[in-house]
């Protein structure tokens, strides 16, 4: 569920009119909800009610610094995957010990300042790293908290480009030589092994992939505590999936994936710490675009938009589908006409729909990609000097933005010219 809804044949974000906000701001531009953000972060926060619990935001779905102000003034830690992201969490407020470093290339420098600065564990994901991390806090005389990222060999059935969990991906060490590998950072003075990191893809819209995985972890917690390990958190990653296709997606809910974590990995004691972007940022926002031109073509007509591939990657990317919706509602009975929705980047790949059927649009209609508040502005680009595009965020009546277009001059007076020209 989400608060982006038709009223009185306009669409609105919470209590204002997304016509409102493009008058205000020009197309395109990103809007996020506030009302929805909190939802589903605490839809997440209450299923894992019984089991003490931290959820970490990924950021890396939507860093803005007011979206993670929002999440984490409701009491969210942070999942952070580089200096930047740390960097982010820390201005919005997190404290170290509320903020996850994972990722597979942490470098010298993003290790000691997340030591230096604080953090609440470091998920460690090979033996090189886990010398390094060693090293820079001996170094720095203090002892980092880790878990080691394990790849239980688990197909996610998600798009290979986001799978994560399968034996030939390069995240984590492969479950089977995972005591081996705890055994060796036991032994080192700066490291302190406090439990277990698997996270096994994105946009998992079947929970069977989850507890195959999970249940991995739970013969794992079994045997490393066997072999003297204090294992006392679990972090499971993110990966829940959203209905990016409204009329035919019936992904698990929240709900439903707090009670197979209790029910595979409740008897551990363990704390439980996830991971999730997607499920909290994705229906919390929209990219709004509005009509440029209606062309006819050689047996298919094109929509062709303000907005486009460097805006929103993911249809370009990983063959996204993303609802797109005109922000005055259809009047009842008007057939739609299949269309190719497509942005002016001079590229083929820039089509956001092939043969959509939507109803009869002109030059100046707006028009709202739903499912756009992940990986959305966090993946955009200045390809073909477009500026990069606004996020506003609505509070109920208010909105803010939240970043702002830049100017022309601003992009251009970026690049620098050598003394030689
Ligand atoms: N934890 C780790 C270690 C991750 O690598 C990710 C996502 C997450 C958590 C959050 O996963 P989520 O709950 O958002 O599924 N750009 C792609 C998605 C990339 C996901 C990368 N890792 C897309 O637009 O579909």
């Amino acid at each position: 569920m989400d608060h982006f809804l038709y009223r009185d044949g306009a669409l609105y974000a919470e209590d204002v009119a997304i016509s409102e906000i493009a008058a205000a701001v020009g197309t395109p531009f990103y809007v996020y909800s506030t009302a929805t953000l909190l939802r589903h972060f605490h839809l997440f926060d209450d299923a894992l009610d019984g089991m003490e619990h931290l959820v970490c935001y990924a950021m890396k779905a939507n860093s803005n610094q007011a979206v993670l102000q929002t999440l984490a003034q409701a009491g969210a830690g942070m999942d952070v995957v580089s200096g930047g992201e740390y960097r982010r969490a820390r201005a919005a407020g997190v404290p170290g010990e509320r903020i996850v470093f994972s990722g597979v290339g942490k470098t010298r420098d993003e290790i000691r300042l997340a030591l230096e600065g604080g953090i609440r564990q470091f998920n460690v994901e090979s033996e090189p790293e886990m010398a390094i991390l060693d090293a820079v806090a001996q170094e720095l005389g203090v002892v980092a908290p880790i878990t080691v990222r394990v790849n239980p060999d688990v197909d996610a059935k998600t798009h290979a480009k986001i799978a994560t969990g399968k034996s030939e991906n390069k995240f984590g060490i492969p479950i089977a030589r995972a005591r081996e590998v705890y055994a060796m950072a036991a032994a080192m003075p700066g490291l302190d092994v406090i439990g277990i990191d698997v996270h096994i893809g994105s946009q998992l819209t079947d929970l069977a992939p989850f507890e195959q995985a999970y249940l991995k972890v739970a013969e794992l917690t079994e045997t490393l505590r066997a072999d003297g390990h204090r294992i006392t958190r679990l972090d499971l990653g993110g990966g829940l999936g959203i209905p990016y296709e409204r009329s035919n997606a019936d992904p698990p809910l929240p709900s439903d994936y707090g009670a197979l974590v209790q029910r595979t990995l409740g008897h551990l004691g363990c704390e439980i710490e996830i991971e999730p972007g997607r499920l909290i940022a994705g229906n919390a926002g929209l990219m709004v675009s509005e009509v440029i031109y209606v062309k006819s073509g050689e047996g298919r007509d094109f929509l062709i938009l303000d907005g486009a591939m460097n805006d929103l990657i993911r249809p370009a990317m990983y063959e996204a589908y993303h609802d797109i919706i005109p922000v005055i509602e259809p009047a009842p009975g008007v057939a739609p006409e299949p269309i190719d929705i497509v942005g002016p980047v001079c590229e083929s790949g820039d089509t956001f729909a092939k043969q959509r059927n939507m109803p009869p649009l002109v030059a100046g209609d707006l028009v709202a990609f739903r499912s756009a508040g992940a990986y959305g502005a966090v993946m955009s680009s200045e390809y073909n000097s477009r500026p990069l595009i606004p996020e506003v965020l609505v509070k109920e009546d208010q909105f803010a933005v939240i970043r702002a277009r830049p100017t022309f001059d601003e992009m251009i007076n970026r690049d620098t010219i050598p003394e030689w020209l």
